[in-house]
């Protein structure tokens, strides 16, 4: 296992942001972990299947082609909500384990973002942060990115997405959205992009002196 950087925490946290520049700096590789739920709630749409049907969920997570990552459709407010829907069958989670247990291998180092990666997929990484903000505040941004997509959507309908998707994702049986005992909480509500970042890279700093000894 390379020097795996976790990077966890709720929707429209910042965390997405984060990760990327913290690949860019090191030069490691970037896993967005919620694309590949996104795909799979989409592939299941796109195949008119039922989001809550496991086997049917578990068959497209199997099947799934990672070209689909790259369409701009697995970024919508739909695609997020049949991600979070599609990430509580365990048989999902399992058909996606492989990939990124295989992504952390990768030496030198690899950032992964998600919602279980300090908790089930690398729970050897040596940084872990767990980043998070108020819920309006995420809403805020969410809204803001999604009507900046040409989605027309209300402040509240996105408010009252992220506490449910909040409830979902933490409140699942298999692998909940939670802070790993050795994550490091980030709340960057009251930050900027440039403050949030600089805080994460001085816990990855933090993390780099203690994995040298
Ligand atoms: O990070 P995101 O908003 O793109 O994730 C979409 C959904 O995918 C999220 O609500 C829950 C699910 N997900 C997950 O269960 N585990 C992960 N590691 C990443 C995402």
């Amino acid at each position: 296992m390379g020097f795996v950087i976790a990077v966890d925490g709720p929707a429209a946290s910042g965390k997405g942001t984060i990760a990327g520049r913290l690949a860019a700096l090191y030069d490691y590789p970037l896993l967005d972990t919620g694309l590949l739920y996104r795909a799979v709630g989409v592939a299941v749409l796109d195949g008119l299947g039922d989001l809550d049907d496991p086997i049917a969920a578990e068959a497209v997570a199997r099947a799934l082609d990672l070209t689909a990552l790259d369409r701009a459709e697995v970024r919508t407010r739909a695609a997020g909500e049949a991600a979070s829907r599609v990430a509580v069958h365990p048989g999902v989670r399992a058909a996606l384990f492989d990939l990124q247990r295989d992504f952390a291998r990768r030496e030198p180092g690899s950032v992964i973002d998600g919602r279980d990666i300090g908790t089930v997929i690398a729970p050897e990484a040596p940084a872990k942060l767990y980043v998070t903000a108020r819920p309006e505040i995420r809403a805020e941004r969410r809204w803001k990115q999604l009507v900046g997509q040409g989605e027309d959507v209300g402040f509240q309908e996105i408010l009252a997405d992220i506490r449910k998707r909040d409830e979902r994702d933490g409140g699942r049986k298999d692998a909940p959205m939670t802070q790993a005992v050795d994550a490091v909480l980030l709340d960057t509500s009251e930050m900027t992009i440039e403050q949030a970042f600089d805080a994460a890279r001085r816990i990855v700093e933090d993390a780099r002196a203690h994995h040298r000894l």
